[in-house]
């Protein structure tokens, strides 16, 4: 086991929806926690959650990766940090095709920038955000790490698949920085006390939380993106994943690097359940565990959608000792309990 009182562990984005509930994971391990965000897609008020459910403020920093000036400083008053976990990013796809150069930006040059930064203090520990976005529609099913990385149909899809390039390429030449890349397949969810959780700026673009706006009354109807493909029940089948299962893979991962386990200095994990759900097994576990109908309605497919899409966790699973936990019931049920938490506060 890794004594982590006294590891400084840098989680950039970590007001962010997974970087939050990682946060939690990281100081109930016992890790020293700094945050670095600047709250583009987040609010202070996730600090004030992390604290209530871990009794911890976390250090926090409201700064932009994109601006070397401002972040030297930082690296230089936290040159002791251990590990850096780096979701800080922007994730929305459609948005990435009208803005591919501010995508390009904010996803790829501040990881550039972070990673000159921990250079210079010989920082040598990073775990990275990637998504299975990167394997595009898959030639086989389950997907595993090795399936072949395909063009990317989006300027966000890019960025994952560059970041990646760069980490590998970085790997290769200086032996002793190791990274760990963690493909997510579908986060959904949020933390069960419901102090954290997703917040999505205006119309969401994901399923679940749309899911949970229509029940609410914020959206009229949810629209199901075709019913026409090659599936049972002709709906697109995903591998959703609890966003605490997720978090807990990266406490994992950062052990594992602190503790040199690694078999190569670049490794990548598929982090989701293994199962894959259709749209319409997602809405039948909501109204189930809720007890109430929802309003959808079939629509045309959705322009940029894959069939299927789902995990093999076997290296997960194996190598690096983590498996999900959580059912989609599970998450179902924290996804609606957050909601309702969001709203009753507004
Ligand atoms: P999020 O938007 O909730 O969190 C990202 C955080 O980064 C936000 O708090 C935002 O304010 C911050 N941020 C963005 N640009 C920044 C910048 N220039 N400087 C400092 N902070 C900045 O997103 P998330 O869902 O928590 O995703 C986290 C990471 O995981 C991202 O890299 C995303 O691409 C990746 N990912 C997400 C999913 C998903 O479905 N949510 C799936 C696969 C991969
Ligand atoms: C899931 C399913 C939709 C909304 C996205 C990103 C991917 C990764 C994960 C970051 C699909 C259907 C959705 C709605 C619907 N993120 N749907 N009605 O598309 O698998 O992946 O998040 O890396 O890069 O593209 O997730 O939640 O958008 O959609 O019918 O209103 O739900 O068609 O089949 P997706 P999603």
């Amino acid at each position: 086991m890794t004594q982590t009182n006294n590891i400084k562990v840098l989680v950039t984005g970590g007001l962010g929806y997974i970087g939050s509930h990682t946060v939690v994971e990281l100081q109930n391990a016992g890790f020293n926690v700094v945050i670095l965000d600047n709250l583009s897609n987040s609010t202070i008020d996730v600090l004030e959650g992390i604290t209530k459910i871990t009794g911890i403020t976390p250090d926090f920093y409201s700064l932009d990766l994109r601006s070397k000036e401002d972040i030297k400083p930082f690296f230089k008053t936290h040159s002791d940090i251990s590990g850096v976990v780096h979701f800080a990013a922007s994730k929305a796809v459609g948005e990435s095709v009208q803005k591919p150069l501010f995508y390009y930006q904010n996803n790829v040059t501040t990881l550039i920038n972070v990673l000159q930064e921990l250079k210079s203090i010989e920082c040598q520990n990073f775990i990275f955000s990637s998504s299975c976005t990167v394997y595009g529609e898959a030639d086989s099913l389950p997907i595993t790490e090795t399936s072949p990385i395909k063009p990317a149909v989006s300027p966000y899809g890019n960025t994952k698949q560059i970041s990646e390039e760069i980490l590998r390429d970085i790997c290769v030449i200086n032996r002793k920085f190791k990274t760990v890349a963690l493909r997510y397949f579908n986060p959904i969810g949020a933390h069960s006390s419901g102090y954290i959780g997703e917040l999505p700026l205006g119309v969401p673009q994901n399923l679940v939380p749309y899911i949970t706006q229509t029940a609410i009354g914020v959206r009229e109807q949810l629209p199901v993106f075709g019913d026409d493909y090659p599936t049972e029940d002709g709906t697109c089948i995903r591998d959703y994943i609890h966003v605490v299962d997720v978090a807990k893979a990266h406490v994992v991962a950062l052990n594992r690097l602190l503790n040199s386990q690694q078999e190569s200095n670049y490794e990548v994990f598929n982090i989701g359940t293994g199962n894959g759900s259709s749209v319409l097994q997602v809405i039948e576990s909501f109204e189930e565990v809720t007890n109430q109908k929802l309003n959808y309605k079939i629509v045309d497919r959705r322009l940029g959608d894959v069939t299927s899409a789902y995990a093999d966790t076997t290296k997960a699973n194996t190598i690096l000792g983590w498996k999900a936990r959580f059912s989609l019931d599970d998450a179902m049920r924290d996804a609606w309990n957050w909601e309702k938490k969001i709203r009753t506060k507004k």
